[in-house]
């Protein structure tokens, strides 16, 4: 596929995909988040890749669902061609880790994006929001339901009734990122972060990732069940081996990610 609003760069075993309809602070039209479906499955098929950073660019990550592209749609057009859930929820069905690096503004659609991937690093400039009650219409890909369990109810809703933005402190504060990095150096600790997880053995790391994200779906009880299942299952793995064996000979691990 020709990419016409994103960029994809792979690195080690890190993929990087960015957004770039800068000019429309990369508005989250139809055709990006056909070619971010078609990004990820490429990155998520290549045995090659372990982890991927999800970035924006010029003053935006992105700033939400393309108003312009959406003004005129119909019901029957929203319902026959299942708008959002054709293609917004590629990224939530990873098995290898995304991290979302926030540049800049992350409003509606955008903010909703970056909550669907495993973690956000922020840029000291970044700003995150639920605005879409302003231009009329309301979160629609997560946001009611993500920034709820992200921040809680009373900041959750203040936030996508009021359409006010927060800044990366306040996110922070809140939980909604794990960490803030000066912008000049966001893409760059994004990627480090990455290459750090994608250097560990990558049956592990989806198996965490996808125990850790249990706790978002079940009971306590439930969850640590289905952690303990994936935890006895490590022993399946040469790179098991490989890790306690690195240990004892205090060396460094060489893994097969098998
Ligand atoms: C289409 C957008 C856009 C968007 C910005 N642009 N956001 N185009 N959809 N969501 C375009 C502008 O039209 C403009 O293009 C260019 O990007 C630069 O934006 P400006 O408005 O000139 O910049 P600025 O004055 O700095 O204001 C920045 C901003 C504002 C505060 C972020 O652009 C804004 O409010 N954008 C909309 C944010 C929003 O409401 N997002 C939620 C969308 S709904 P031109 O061609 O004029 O230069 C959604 C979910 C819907 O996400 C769910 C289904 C119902």
């Amino acid at each position: 596929m020709n990419y016409e609003t994103l960029k994809v760069e792979r690195r080690g075993r890190v993929g990087i995909v960015t957004l770039i309809r800068t000019e429309a602070l990369n508005a989250l039209n139809n055709r990006l988040m056909d070619e971010l479906t078609h990004a990820i499955d490429a990155l998520e098929a290549d045995e090659a890749i372990g982890c991927m950073v999800l970035t924006g660019s010029g003053r935006a990550f992105a700033a939400g669902a393309d108003i312009k592209e959406m003004a005129f749609k119909t019901y029957p057009e929203a319902f026959g061609e299942d708008f959002l859930t054709r293609n917004w929820e590629r990224v939530t069905r990873t098995r290898k880790p995304v991290i979302a690096a926030v540049n800049g503004l992350a409003l509606g659609g955008g903010c909703e994006l970056a909550m669907m991937c495993d973690f956000i690093l922020a840029s000291d400039k970044a700003r995150f929001g639920q605005p879409e009650i302003k231009v009329g219409v309301m979160p629609g890909a997560g946001g009611t339901q993500r920034l709820a369990r992200f921040i809680g109810k009373s900041k959750a809703m203040e936030m996508c009734l009021s359409g006010r933005m927060m800044d990366a402190e306040e996110a922070e504060r809140c939980g909604l990122v794990s960490r803030i990095v000066p912008d000049s150096q966001l893409l760059d600790e994004a990627i480090r972060t990455a290459e750090v997880i994608a250097g560990h053995p990558q049956p592990m790391v989806m198996m965490t990732k996808e125990a850790v994200n249990r706790a978002y779906e079940t009971t306590l009880s439930e969850g640590v069940r289905v952690e303990r299942r994936l935890a006895q299952s490590v022993f399946a793995f040469a790179d098991q081996r490989e890790g306690a064996q690195a240990f004892i000979e205090k060396r460094p691990p060489k893994y097969k990610h098998r």
